[in-house]
């Protein structure tokens, strides 16, 4: 009876240690490999519940939200790919005003907070882990927010954009919306944008595009690209997952599909936990290998998650459930940051081969994006000017009035 208890005291004192060193191995792990994450949505609730107003939160701590400092901390996350998303209703609309209000709010709260760093390369990465700072990536989500301007897409890489998803649930016009399954899903403009992505270093971001034009856009890339916030189609039949034989096809570009975790996605059953979760890594691992594969949970962005991983504190969870599956710690320190870092890396490499390259000056053809929001300026034609002129011969002072107001807007124009 002593001898059992003993046994029983011995073997729980097993179990409590080994239990122990199981996590401290996970944090030690994620302490050297911390996480990369392909897509998180604070910055829109910044907008929808404090107007982007920065001073009226404290991001260390803000239990509305998934995402707060502290919690980002305590999941081992190191750098944050922050997506600056607007509405598709802004397309024709105000769509590059509110993006540029959204790099905004994510340049200052990552300038304001000394917690977070601003970075725009893979040097930059690296060297905001080395100061132990939590790096923030600045992705554009929806090609709308260009408003089909190559000119537009450059500005903002200036301002530190390094990826874009070509589009959100709304068509652009050189693009297909993910509803669609059409074969011409990439124009003549859609390549430009391609290439001029792949000339200026930003990473393509394919979620939320067509499948069709997915494939279209693998098959043109000259550089490896994301999806930086999709799951597995063959795990969970959502149209904003991404079938096999896309994944076949972005093994082959290099590229990296970053898992999310909207319940949604996960499963179409009402209960959704860290297992199904691990399932949709699982099957990615073994149809095109633990090489291309990352993590894009959607904090903000998704309305629901799985049990168990709820806010940016719980990747630990998921990272232990995949360790007790058999992934193996280089495998886990791939997805946490490798694969991400070698994706970028090869974009980086592909600008730098391209550096000869002069900008686009591909146009989208006007009749594309007709819309009362969008002044074309073209000098007058000179057959115009002829007859302007005939006229002020035929019809005296009428004529000299029309030529005045013509000069007087020309000139207007020129100041501009
Ligand atoms: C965060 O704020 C809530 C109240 O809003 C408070 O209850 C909680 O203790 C705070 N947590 C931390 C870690 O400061
Ligand atoms: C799309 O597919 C249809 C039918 O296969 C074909 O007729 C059409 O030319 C294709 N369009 C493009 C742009 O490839
Ligand atoms: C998740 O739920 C399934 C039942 O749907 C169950 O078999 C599994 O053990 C659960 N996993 C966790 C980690 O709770
Ligand atoms: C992991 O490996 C161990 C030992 O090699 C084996 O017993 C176990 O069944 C494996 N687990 C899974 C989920 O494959
Ligand atoms: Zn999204």
């Amino acid at each position: 009876m002593k001898s059992l208890r003993l046994v029983v005291v011995l073997s729980s004192l097993c179990i409590l240690i080994s239990g122990h060193s199981e996590r401290e191995r996970l944090h030690d792990l994620m302490f050297k490999y911390p996480l990369i994450d392909g897509h998180n949505d604070l910055a829109l609730q910044l907008r929808r519940f404090y107007n982007n107003e920065l001073s009226q939160v404290d991001l260390h701590n803000v239990t509305k939200f998934a995402t707060d400092i502290n919690r980002l901390r305590a999941g081992h996350v190191q750098a944050q790919m922050f997506a600056v998303y607007v509405m598709c209703g802004a397309q024709e609309k105000d769509a590059v005003r509110l993006t540029l209000e959204q790099i905004d709010v994510v340049r200052r709260m990552c300038t304001e907070y000394q917690e977070f760093e601003l970075v725009t390369s893979v040097q930059g990465l690296r060297n905001s882990e080395m100061k132990h700072k939590i790096a923030c990536l600045i992705s554009i989500e929806g090609g709308h927010s260009i408003d089909s301007s190559l000119p537009t897409l450059r500005m903002f890489y200036l301002l530190g954009v390094r990826s874009m998803s070509l589009t959100h649930s709304c068509n652009t016009p050189w693009k297909v919306i993910v509803f669609q399954r059409e074969n011409n899903s990439l124009t003549h403009f859609g390549k430009a944008v391609v290439e001029e992505m792949n000339r200026l270093g930003m990473i393509v971001d394919l979620s939320h595009t067509a499948w069709d034009t997915a494939s279209a856009v693998l098959k043109h890339s000259k550089a490896p690209v994301i999806f930086s916030h999709s799951s597995s189609y063959f795990i969970c039949h959502h149209h904003r997952n991404v079938p096999d034989w896309i994944l076949l096809e972005l093994r082959k570009n290099r590229g990296v599909i970053m898992v999310n975790f909207h319940r949604n996605f996960i499963t179409f059953r009402d209960k959704a936990n860290i297992s199904h979760v691990a399932d949709h890594f699982d099957h990615i691992k073994k149809l095109i290998g633990a090489e291309s594969i990352g993590i894009g949970a959607d904090f903000e962005g998704a309305v629901s998650f799985p049990q168990g991983l709820d806010d940016v504190s719980k990747y630990p969870d998921l990272i232990q459930e995949l360790l007790q599956r058999n992934w193996t710690e280089n495998e886990v320190a791939n997805i946490l940051r490798g694969n991400f870092l070698r994706v970028f890396e090869e974009v980086e490499r592909v600008r730098d081969q391209l550096s000869l390259n002069q900008p686009s000056e591909v146009q989208i053809p006007v009749e594309e994006v007709q819309n009362p929001c969008r002044l074309v300026l073209r000098p007058p034609k000179p057959k115009e000017h002829r007859q302007s002129s005939s006229s002020r011969a035929h019809h005296g002072p009428k004529g000299l009035l029309i030529l005045a107001i013509g000069l007087l807007l020309s000139s207007f124009f020129m100041d501009e």
